[in-house]
């Protein structure tokens, strides 16, 4: 059973990551981004309230993100396992998932930093070209990153769930490092 929580600034490669570790492990990959992408692309309620966050790099509002993660986790194909990735983005969503991962008795594994250099990130997400990946975006991304989410390093690292792999390698290369890192 595999219950992994990936953790890292934007265009690390946690989605690149999670997909292949969660499909390896048969368990789904949950990407809150991908959640509130496709709720966009909908054009649902969520999708209307998040689509401004997004397309400035900031965070959506914790109030449109818990409920959604805790419905994601207590769907059937989520009970054996789960690559969680974008989530917790910040302190509060780190405590609430704890709290909610002790009430459903699913303990994480632990929790994987990707490390990679700003100017790697950069050069990676203006490759790829999505809605969120112009210049000023992606820069106004990584400070969010840092003072939001780059405190989880550390909440974790107390936690002592905390491991690191270094991510400004090749995509094999990382996912090589990852696997070296699980089986240890
Ligand atoms: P989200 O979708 O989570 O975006 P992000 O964190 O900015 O991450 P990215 O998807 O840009 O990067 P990644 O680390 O997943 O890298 P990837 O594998 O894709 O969030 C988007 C927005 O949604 C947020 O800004 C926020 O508004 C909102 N949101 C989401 N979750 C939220 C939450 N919990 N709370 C509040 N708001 C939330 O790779 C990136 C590119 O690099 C790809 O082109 C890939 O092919 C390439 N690449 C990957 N690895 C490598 C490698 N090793 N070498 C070369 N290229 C690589």
């Amino acid at each position: 059973m595999t219950r992994l929580i990936f953790l890292g600034p934007p265009g690390a490669g946690k989605g690149t990551q999670a997909q292949m570790l969660a499909s390896d492990c048969s368990v789904p990959h949950i990407s809150t981004g991908d959640i509130l992408r496709a709720a966009v692309a909908d054009g649902t309620e969520l999708g209307k309230k998040a689509e401004a966050y997004m397309s400035a790099g900031e965070l959506v509002p914790d109030d449109l993100i818990l409920d959604l993660i805790q419905e994601r986790l207590a769907q059937e194909d989520a009970q054996m396992g789960w690559v969680l990735d974008g989530f917790p983005r910040n302190v509060s969503q780190a405590e609430f998932l704890i709290k909610l991962l002790e009430k459903i008795e699913q303990p994480a594994d632990f929790v994987v930093n990707l490390d990679v250099a700003d100017e790697v990130i950069v050069t990676r997400l203006l490759k790829r070209g999505r809605a969120d990946d112009e210049e000023g975006v992606i820069r106004h991304r990584l400070e969010v990153y840092r003072k939001q989410t780059a405190p989880l390093i550390d909440f974790y690292r107390d936690r002592q769930q905390l491991v690191s792999v270094d991510g400004n390698q090749p995509m094999e290369a990382v996912y090589a490092s990852l696997q070296a890192v699980i089986r240890s």
